[in-house]
Protein backbone atom coordinates (compact mmCIF):
# COMPACT_ATOMS: atom_id res chain seq x y z
CA UNK A 1 0.00 0.00 0.00
CA UNK A 2 1.82 3.47 -1.06
CA UNK A 3 2.35 5.29 1.98
CA UNK A 4 2.70 8.87 2.31
CA UNK A 5 4.19 9.35 5.78
CA UNK A 6 5.00 13.26 5.24
CA UNK A 7 2.88 15.63 4.42
CA UNK A 8 0.47 18.97 5.25
CA UNK A 9 -2.60 18.12 3.57
CA UNK A 10 -4.56 20.00 6.67
CA UNK A 11 -6.57 23.48 5.81
CA UNK A 12 -5.63 26.58 7.18
CA UNK A 13 -3.30 24.68 10.31
CA UNK A 14 0.11 25.62 9.45
CA UNK A 15 2.30 26.62 6.57
CA UNK A 16 0.48 23.54 3.98
CA UNK A 17 -2.57 23.43 2.17
CA UNK A 18 -4.46 26.83 2.71
CA UNK A 19 -8.00 25.91 2.33
CA UNK A 20 -10.22 22.94 2.27
CA UNK A 21 -9.77 23.23 -1.65
CA UNK A 22 -6.19 22.99 -1.55
CA UNK A 23 -6.06 20.14 0.87
CA UNK A 24 -8.42 18.36 -1.56
CA UNK A 25 -6.30 18.73 -4.58
CA UNK A 26 -3.13 17.69 -2.93
CA UNK A 27 -5.44 14.39 -2.01
CA UNK A 28 -6.29 14.02 -5.55
CA UNK A 29 -2.87 14.68 -6.64
CA UNK A 30 -2.02 11.69 -4.46
CA UNK A 31 -4.10 9.38 -5.45
CA UNK A 32 -3.50 10.04 -9.23
CA UNK A 33 0.25 9.39 -8.59
CA UNK A 34 -0.57 6.28 -6.49
CA UNK A 35 -0.80 6.50 -2.86
CA UNK A 36 -3.08 4.46 -1.22
CA UNK A 37 -2.21 5.51 2.64
CA UNK A 38 -1.66 9.01 3.95
CA UNK A 39 -0.01 10.04 7.57
CA UNK A 40 -0.78 13.79 7.56
CA UNK A 41 1.79 15.50 9.79
CA UNK A 42 1.34 18.65 10.44
CA UNK A 43 3.87 21.35 11.94
CA UNK A 44 3.83 21.14 15.93
CA UNK A 45 6.47 23.86 17.53
CA UNK A 46 6.17 23.83 21.26
CA UNK A 47 6.66 27.12 22.05
CA UNK A 48 3.87 28.43 19.73
CA UNK A 49 1.25 25.89 20.84
CA UNK A 50 -1.03 26.16 24.23
CA UNK A 51 -1.11 22.61 25.10
CA UNK A 52 -1.07 19.34 23.13
CA UNK A 53 -4.58 19.12 23.11
CA UNK A 54 -5.51 22.34 21.49
CA UNK A 55 -3.18 21.36 19.04
CA UNK A 56 -5.24 17.94 18.98
CA UNK A 57 -8.39 20.30 18.65
CA UNK A 58 -7.48 22.24 16.21
CA UNK A 59 -6.27 19.15 14.29
CA UNK A 60 -9.44 17.53 14.37
CA UNK A 61 -11.38 20.75 13.14
CA UNK A 62 -9.26 21.03 10.42
CA UNK A 63 -9.61 17.24 9.47
CA UNK A 64 -13.53 17.44 9.37
CA UNK A 65 -13.51 19.73 6.55
CA UNK A 66 -12.28 17.75 4.46
CA UNK A 67 -13.30 14.21 5.42
CA UNK A 68 -15.61 13.34 3.62
CA UNK A 69 -14.75 14.48 0.54
CA UNK A 70 -10.97 13.09 0.74
CA UNK A 71 -9.97 10.89 -3.08
CA UNK A 72 -7.96 8.85 -0.23
CA UNK A 73 -9.93 7.71 2.02
CA UNK A 74 -7.07 5.96 4.59
CA UNK A 75 -5.91 9.11 6.38
CA UNK A 76 -3.84 8.84 9.86
CA UNK A 77 -3.10 11.55 11.58
CA UNK A 78 0.06 12.89 13.07
CA UNK A 79 2.50 15.83 13.49
CA UNK A 80 5.66 16.97 12.26
CA UNK A 81 7.42 17.57 16.33
CA UNK A 82 9.82 20.41 16.03
CA UNK A 83 12.90 19.31 18.25
CA UNK A 84 13.12 22.04 21.00
CA UNK A 85 14.98 22.22 23.82
CA UNK A 86 12.81 19.86 26.42
CA UNK A 87 10.14 18.48 24.30
CA UNK A 88 10.64 15.19 25.30
CA UNK A 89 8.84 16.81 29.24
CA UNK A 90 6.37 18.55 26.89
CA UNK A 91 3.05 17.11 29.19
CA UNK A 92 1.46 14.51 26.60
CA UNK A 93 3.63 14.88 23.93
CA UNK A 94 3.12 10.93 23.72
CA UNK A 95 -0.40 11.84 21.99
CA UNK A 96 1.34 13.29 18.63
CA UNK A 97 2.38 9.92 17.89
CA UNK A 98 0.77 8.53 14.49
CA UNK A 99 -2.77 7.05 14.85
CA UNK A 100 -2.40 3.23 16.14
CA UNK A 101 1.16 3.34 15.85
CA UNK A 102 4.07 3.74 18.33
CA UNK A 103 6.16 6.09 15.64
CA UNK A 104 6.33 9.86 16.45
CA UNK A 105 7.62 12.20 13.27
CA UNK A 106 10.59 14.55 14.80
CA UNK A 107 12.09 17.50 13.00
CA UNK A 108 15.51 18.28 13.74
CA UNK A 109 16.15 22.13 14.13
CA UNK A 110 18.69 23.58 10.91
CA UNK A 111 21.07 24.65 12.63
CA UNK A 112 24.58 23.43 13.65
CA UNK A 113 24.01 20.04 15.41
CA UNK A 114 24.41 19.42 19.48
CA UNK A 115 24.17 16.83 21.40
CA UNK A 116 20.84 17.63 23.37
CA UNK A 117 18.88 16.65 19.92
CA UNK A 118 20.35 13.42 20.34
CA UNK A 119 18.88 13.18 24.23
CA UNK A 120 15.44 14.36 23.30
CA UNK A 121 15.46 11.88 20.85
CA UNK A 122 16.36 9.45 23.07
CA UNK A 123 14.61 10.79 26.08
CA UNK A 124 11.04 10.37 24.02
CA UNK A 125 11.92 7.06 22.84
CA UNK A 126 12.65 5.45 26.31
CA UNK A 127 9.81 7.29 28.20
CA UNK A 128 7.11 6.26 26.37
CA UNK A 129 8.51 3.77 24.10
CA UNK A 130 7.74 5.25 21.05
CA UNK A 131 9.99 4.95 18.01
CA UNK A 132 10.91 8.22 16.71
CA UNK A 133 10.96 9.31 12.90
CA UNK A 134 13.51 11.58 11.54
CA UNK A 135 11.67 14.07 9.18
CA UNK A 136 14.28 14.57 5.29
CA UNK A 137 17.30 13.34 6.72
CA UNK A 138 19.24 14.32 3.71
CA UNK A 139 18.56 17.85 4.05
CA UNK A 140 21.12 18.40 7.29
CA UNK A 141 24.54 18.01 5.05
CA UNK A 142 24.68 21.85 5.32
CA UNK A 143 24.33 22.01 9.09
CA UNK A 144 25.84 18.65 10.61
CA UNK A 145 29.36 17.34 9.91
CA UNK A 146 29.22 13.67 8.61
CA UNK A 147 29.98 12.60 11.75
CA UNK A 148 27.41 14.33 13.18
CA UNK A 149 24.86 12.86 10.17
CA UNK A 150 26.57 9.10 11.58
CA UNK A 151 25.85 9.60 14.83
CA UNK A 152 21.99 10.39 13.79
CA UNK A 153 21.81 7.62 11.45
CA UNK A 154 23.17 5.11 14.08
CA UNK A 155 19.97 5.94 16.35
CA UNK A 156 16.88 3.52 16.60
CA UNK A 157 15.18 6.28 14.72
CA UNK A 158 13.37 5.22 11.25
CA UNK A 159 14.94 7.85 8.86
CA UNK A 160 12.51 9.60 6.47
CA UNK A 161 13.34 10.77 2.78
CA UNK A 162 11.40 12.85 0.95
CA UNK A 163 10.14 11.98 -2.74
CA UNK A 164 11.99 15.33 -3.75
CA UNK A 165 15.35 14.03 -2.40
CA UNK A 166 15.56 12.72 -5.60
CA UNK A 167 15.97 15.37 -7.81
CA UNK A 168 19.47 17.21 -6.34
CA UNK A 169 22.83 14.73 -6.71
CA UNK A 170 23.85 15.95 -3.57
CA UNK A 171 20.43 14.80 -1.55
CA UNK A 172 19.93 11.89 -3.57
CA UNK A 173 23.88 10.29 -2.46
CA UNK A 174 22.72 10.64 1.40
CA UNK A 175 19.36 9.22 0.30
CA UNK A 176 20.94 6.32 -1.61
CA UNK A 177 23.11 5.66 1.40
CA UNK A 178 20.43 5.71 3.96
CA UNK A 179 18.70 2.47 1.50
CA UNK A 180 21.82 0.60 1.58
CA UNK A 181 22.88 0.86 5.45
CA UNK A 182 19.33 0.69 7.22
CA UNK A 183 16.11 -1.24 6.75
CA UNK A 184 14.38 1.52 8.92
CA UNK A 185 13.75 4.59 6.40
CA UNK A 186 10.76 5.24 4.76
CA UNK A 187 9.10 7.83 1.53
CA UNK A 188 7.07 10.96 2.21
CA UNK A 189 6.30 13.48 0.44
CA UNK A 190 6.67 16.48 2.71
CA UNK A 191 4.03 18.38 0.12
CA UNK A 192 2.94 21.75 0.96
CA UNK A 193 0.61 22.36 -2.27
CA UNK A 194 0.37 22.11 -5.68
CA UNK A 195 2.94 23.70 -7.52
CA UNK A 196 6.22 24.42 -5.50
CA UNK A 197 6.12 21.56 -3.09
CA UNK A 198 3.98 19.11 -4.72
CA UNK A 199 3.15 15.47 -3.79
CA UNK A 200 5.96 13.98 -6.53
CA UNK A 201 5.27 10.40 -6.44
CA UNK A 202 5.83 10.57 -9.90
CA UNK A 203 9.19 11.06 -9.44
CA UNK A 204 9.62 8.68 -6.06
CA UNK A 205 8.63 5.51 -8.02
CA UNK A 206 10.52 6.92 -11.44
CA UNK A 207 13.77 7.22 -9.13
CA UNK A 208 13.81 4.57 -6.46
CA UNK A 209 13.57 0.67 -6.70
CA UNK A 210 10.43 -0.82 -6.00
CA UNK A 211 11.82 -3.22 -3.29
CA UNK A 212 12.70 0.58 -1.71
CA UNK A 213 9.34 1.81 -1.88
CA UNK A 214 7.85 -1.49 -0.78
CA UNK A 215 9.58 -1.88 2.19
CA UNK A 216 8.85 2.10 3.72
CA UNK A 217 5.55 1.00 3.27
CA UNK A 218 5.68 -1.95 5.23
CA UNK A 219 6.69 0.11 8.22
CA UNK A 220 3.98 1.72 9.60
CA UNK A 221 2.29 -1.79 9.95
CA UNK A 222 5.30 -2.92 11.97
CA UNK A 223 4.69 -0.36 14.87
CA UNK A 224 0.50 -0.41 15.02
CA UNK A 225 0.01 -0.45 18.25
FE1 LIG B 1 7.23 18.77 6.84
Amino acid sequence: MLTDYHCHILPGIDDGAENTETSLKMIEMMKEQGVERIVSTSHFYSHREKSVADFIAKRKAAFNKIKKKMAIKNVLLGAEVSIEHGISELPDIQKLAIEGTNIILMELPYRPYAKWMSEEIYNIAAEYKLVVMLAHVHRYLPYYSKDEIETIFSTDAILQINNEAFTSWKEKKIAKRVMADSDRFVFGSDSHNTDSRRPNWDILQKKAKADAIELSNGILDKYKK
